[in-house]
């Protein structure tokens, strides 16, 4: 018999890296409410809420967590966490209200005062320029599948760092343009919700040429200490077997979720096979010259959003057999699948003949997402090969689950404490393995607007309740507050 170890394990051996940036994340529009308040005009958001349907249970955003108005009481949580940084982002519509012309200074200064009560705090603001809400304005002129929204985001990126740039020092420019693009344009269950899949193609590479404008536009304008980030919600793909048929689906949907990202950013290149498996469905040629150079302009770090794993297998393109794309019995991606219940096309423009999501085994999320902290790992240790030198930020990463606030007003959440718990150990193993992750951005602070599934799903490590906005600690923020504590798992 093995003699087996039985000392335990030290704490040590869990310790995160110092200076390891813990944080928790929220996106405006999920949290703010006030929509129609000092200036601010509907963004794609509004619109498509209101729009019969669309979200589960007609809700919106026009109240959402309040936050614009207890701005105060949700700084006081995070200082009561102990995080060291906090991820919001900008409302677009809120500081430049019809995604043109001059900033709205009412809008600009929630935003001041919220970074100030930050830094009162002792906490470091990071701030996302795009959470998704795209001035109602600029879709009506096109939206991002027209070149010149590219151009607006970096005016918009000018305005926000001339007004923030003294005491923001973390920028992320866009947070998961695949989901904008894909799910906003292609699928539809998303903000604009057209069902147009080169539109959908054309707003990616529009995001990549935003992305890169905007960081030239924030180095113009911001301290030089300042550093520039994006986020991608990268794709842990799968096979179903080890089949060259079943890896050549992964290289797929590795090419359209991942690479047609990374590649531009990254290497100033599109991927070869990306245009080749797209090929009837565009020539790419609203690929300018001097665009990739643009999007490829350098960064300093590289965000990664991570919920769940996606496994892929081929599906040959014979008509008896083909998929149109509706109702496979995995969705593909995080937030794919319609939460209303209906059909909807594929996200994925070029695979839907070739490539079936197939659900990934063991235990679900209320959102029915796979947990499987081993795809963080996968991704994180995936990057180190190929960024080496490019610094890796988790900048979302957590569950929803259905809470309640028991009798005696507690909110018991082990379920999430559990995923939480699994996936920082699997960053753990990541830095352990000589992975450059500099920081760990909980998605969410609050239970907040979830999108298409409205207030239906809870993600808060902090319970809200939304008829009287009281705001109620979970288990799992006094748990992530522990960590945080003691700078790692126990
Ligand atoms: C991500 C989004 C975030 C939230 C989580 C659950 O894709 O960036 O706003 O909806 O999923």
């Amino acid at each position: 018999m093995t003699a087996v170890d039985a000392r335990p394990q030290t704490t040590t051996e869990s310790r995160f890296p110092r200076g390891f940036r813990w944080g928790t994340a929220t996106a405006a529009y999920q949290i703010e409410g006030a929509a129609a308040e000092d200036g601010r005009t509907p963004s794609i958001w509004d619109t498509f809420s209101r729009a019969p349907g669309r979200v589960r249970n007609g809700d919106t955003g026009d109240i959402a967590a309040d936050h614009y108005h207890r701005m105060d009481e949700d700084v006081a949580l995070l200082k009561g966490l102990g995080v060291t940084d906090y991820r919001f982002s900008v409302s677009w519509p809120r500081v430049q209200p019809t995604g043109r012309g001059p900033a709205v200074q009412r809008g600009l200064d929630f935003y001041r005062r919220l970074v100030d009560a930050l830094l009162t705090a002792g906490i470091r603001p990071v701030v996302t320029l795009y959470h998704w809400d795209l001035p109602q304005e600029l879709e009506d002129a096109g939206g991002w599948p027209q070149r010149d929204t590219a151009g607006r985001f970096a005016e918009y990126a000018t305005i926000a760092g001339e007004a923030l740039g003294d005491r923001v020092t973390t920028w992320t420019t866009l947070n998961e343009p695949w989901c904008a693009a894909f799910l906003g344009y292609a699928s539809g269950v998303h903000a604009p919700g057209r069902t147009d899949p080169v539109a959908a193609l054309r707003a990616a590479h529009h995001f990549n040429l935003a992305h890169g404008l905007a960081v030239r536009a924030l180095r113009d304008v911001l301290p030089r200490k300042s550093e520039i980030s994006l986020t991608l919600n990268l794709h842990a793909v799968r096979p179903l077997r080890e089949t060259p048929a079943d890896l050549d689906a992964v290289r797929r949907i590795d090419a359209l979720g991942n690479r047609i990202f990374l590649d531009p950013i990254f290497h100033g290149r599109l991927p070869e096979d990306l245009i080749e498996d797209t090929a009837s469905l565009t020539d790419w040629s609203f690929v300018h010259d001097g665009d990739l150079a643009t999007a490829s302009e350098p960064i300093d770090s590289l965000g990664i959003n991570y919920y769940s794993p996606t496994v892929v297998t081929a599906v040959s393109p014979a008509p008896a057999t083909a998929t149109s794309g509706l109702s496979d019995p995995d969705p593909g991606h995080d937030h794919d699948h319609d939460p209303t219940g209906t059909d909807v096309p594929s996200p994925w423009p070029g695979t839907e003949e070739r490539v079936r999501f197939v659900p990934a085994p063991g235990p679900r999320t209320a959102m029915d997402w796979p947990v499987d902290a081993d795809g963080l790992y996968e991704l994180l240790t995936r990057l180190r090969d190929e960024l080496p030198r490019t610094p890796l930020m988790v900048t979302e990463n957590g569950a929803a689950y259905d809470d309640y606030a028991d009798p005696s007003g507690a909110v018991h959440d082990p379920e999430r404490v559990a995923y939480l718990r699994a996936h920082l150990a699997a960053v753990h193993r990541a830095i352990a393995a000589g992975t450059r992750v500099r920081g760990y951005f909980l998605w969410s602070l609050l239970d907040n607007f979830e999108w298409a599934y409205g207030y239906s799903k809870r993600f808060g490590i902090v319970h809200v309740d939304f008829a009287t906005q009281r705001r109620t600690v979970k288990d799992s923020a006094r748990w992530y507050a522990a960590v945080i504590g003691r700078g790692g798992l126990a």
